[in-house]
């Protein structure tokens, strides 16, 4: 088969790397394609209407260029955007396309890693202002106790490079703390936010041996395959020829240089705009 029908992963901007990553280990026979809308990044702190309207956008963007199914590896667009996306506008688009958020595959999990039934969740303040988290996990875990803490700082300052800086790590160390504070019983941290695994060996410093820290790529790389194996129709409709393409809606010098500081490998990414 000589058509590209690859998988579309997207972010506000580089964290959704981290989920590539663990998806292409998993996965690597498919064919993939990153969309960084890096030129409108962070989508932390942006409205509910702008998040959900710029995630339609980057799902368009990347449905045009042949993914039939579409990971919003980027937890403010999951959290704002994708139930309605899959509502109201996967029906008026294509009925075959899907598009999946990394919301739920977490939430799923969350049993079989806390025993203490204490969670806390470090994500943007889209992601826990729209108490996303909080709905997911307690259907999966009733009795789950959840304290949630925003850092609208982390973006920033990986997305410019700065978070193993002297005062990054202060500002990461001080919301580590404040989580840890709001509630002493916690026993695993969910990283809600795809950016955050570049700061997972320095929580986990932070917190020590006996507290988990979770990142979402291994997770919803495995929740990923188990989708594809309950719904041959879209594993079918998936070339699989491995390759995997960048792209980026801003200066593609810069995304091709950060891209490959976090995901250690060269990459050359192509500039698209939205139409
Ligand atoms: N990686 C995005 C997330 O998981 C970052 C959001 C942002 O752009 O602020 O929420």
């Amino acid at each position: 088969m000589n058509k590209q029908s690859p998988i579309g992963v997207f972010d506000s901007g580089y964290g959704g790397l981290t989920v590539l990553s663990e998806i292409r280990k998993q996965l690597p026979q498919y064919d993939y394609v990153y969309l960084g809308d890096n030129a409108r990044a962070p989508y932390g702190n942006r409205s509910f209407d702008v998040v959900y309207e710029f995630t339609l956008e980057a799902v368009k963007l990347l449905f045009e260029q042949g993914c039939p199914l579409v990971i919003l590896a980027c937890n403010t667009a999951s959290a704002k955007a994708l139930r309605t996306i899959q509502q109201n506008d996967l029906p008026k688009i294509d009925s075959f396309k899907r598009v999946l958020g990394v919301i739920r595959p977490s939430a799923e999990e969350i049993e079989s890693l806390t025993s203490s039934n204490h969670v806390g969740i470090l994500g943007t303040n889209g992601t826990v202002q729209s108490g996303s988290y909080i709905i997911e996990l307690q259907k999966f875990a009733p009795d789950i106790q959840i304290v949630q803490l925003a850092c609208p700082m982390w973006v920033p300052l990986i997305e410019n490079n700065s978070h193993n800086s002297i005062p990054g790590k202060m500002f990461v160390k001080d919301d580590v703390e404040r989580l840890l504070a709001m509630d002493s019983a916690i026993d695993t941290i969910i990283l809600a936010c795809t950016h955050y695994p570049i700061l997972q060996d320095y929580i986990q410093e932070l917190v020590g041996p006996k507290i988990k820290v979770i990142a979402q790529g291994p997770i919803v790389a495995k929740k990923l395959e188990t989708y594809l194996f309950v719904h041959p129709e879209m594993e079918k409709a998936l070339s699989k020829n491995g390759t995997c393409r960048y792209l980026t809606t801003e200066n593609t010098a810069i995304f091709n240089q950060k891209a490959t500081q976090f995901l250690n490998q060269e990459i050359v990414s192509e500039h698209v705009l939205f139409t």
